[in-house]
C-alpha cells in the first residue's frame, strides 16, 4: 500500500489540531512535519515547540522533515516531542553517516532528503544505513509550488538501485503532488507522497484524500 503524508505547510495554523483531525480521519499514514530554519531554505516554519503541542493530540505518526543547517543539534529534541521518522538533507551534513547513527541511536527511522539538483550518487554509500529517501520534486521552501517532472527518472533509477540490492528502503517524494500526477509518480517507484497545498488547501479535505488513495492504489 503506498502511503499518504500530508504536510502541514499548508494547514491552517490558528486551528492546527482541527485540520489534523479531518486528515486523521481519512485515515492517512504519517503527518508530514516541515521544518525551516530561514538558512537552508528562505523560509522559516515550525520548531519543536509546535510539535510538543500536538504530541499525544493525534495518533499519525510524525514524519520531520528538517530543512535546517545543523541537524544534529536538534535531532533529540524532536524525538523527545515525538519524531518517528526523521529526515536531514545531503546537502546540509558534511558528516551524514555520523547523522544518521545520530538519528538511528534515538531508535527511529532515519532519512536522507535530495533536492532536485542533488545526484543519487551522493547517497551511493548510505544507502544500506537508512529507512527511507526523500526526493524533492520542487525546491525546498515553500509549499504550493510546481511538480519538476524531471524528477520522475530521479525516483525510477532510485527504484533500481534498491531493488537491484535487495533493500527495504522506502522513497518518499515531496513537492507538488496533485491528484492529477499521483499515479505518475506511485508507477515510477514512490511508495510515500507527500501533499500539503492538495490535501489541505481543499474544498473538502476528507474527499480529496479519498481521491488520492484511488489514484495510488492500482
Ligand atoms: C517544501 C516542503 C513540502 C511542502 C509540500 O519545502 O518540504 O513538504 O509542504 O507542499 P506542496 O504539496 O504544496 O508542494
Ligand atoms: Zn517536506
Amino acid at each position: 500500500m503506498v502511503k499518504i503524508a500530508p504536510s502541514i505547510l499548508s494547514a491552517n495554523f490558528g486551528n492546527l489540531l482541527e485540520d489534523i483531525k479531518k486528515v486523521e480521519n481519512a485515515g492517512v499514514d504519517l503527518l508530514h512535519i516541515d521544518v525551516m530554519d530561514g538558512h537552508f531554505v528562505p523560509n522559516i516554519t515550525i520548531g519543536p515547540l509546535i510539535m510538543k503541542s500536538i504530541k499525544g493530540k493525534t495518533n499519525i505518526p510524525f514524519d520531520v522533515h528538517l530543512m535546517i543547517e545543523n541537524p544534529d543539534q536538534y535531532i533529540s529534541e524532536f524525538v523527545k516531542h515525538g519524531a518517528e521518522i526523521i529526515t536531514v538533507h545531503v546537502e546540509a551534513c558534511t558528516h551524514l553517516h555520523r547523522t544518521i547513527q545520530n538519528i538511528k541511536s534515538h531508535g527511529i527511522k532515519a532519512a536522507v532528503s535530495l533536492n532536485p539538483a542533488t545526484s543519487l550518487y551522493t547517497i551511493e554509500n548510505i544507502l544500506e544505513d537508512i529507512d527511507m529517501v526523500l526526493l524533492m520534486s520542487v525546491n525546498p521552501g515553500f509549499g504550493g509550488q510546481k511538480f519538476i517532472p524531471s524528477v520522475l527518472e530521479k525516483i525510477k533509477n532510485l527504484r533500481k538501485i534498491i531493488d537491484d540490492k535487495g533493500l527495504n528502503v522506502d522513497i518518499e517524494v515531496d513537492g507538488g503532488i496533485k491528484i492529477d500526477n499521483a499515479y505518475e509518480v506511485v508507477k515510477a517507484g514512490a511508495n510515500i507522497l507527500v501533499a500539503g497545498s492538495a490535501i489541505f488547501n481543499a474544498d473538502d479535505i476528507e474527499e480529496t484524500i479519498k481521491l488520492f488513495r484511488e489514484k495510488i492504489n492500482f
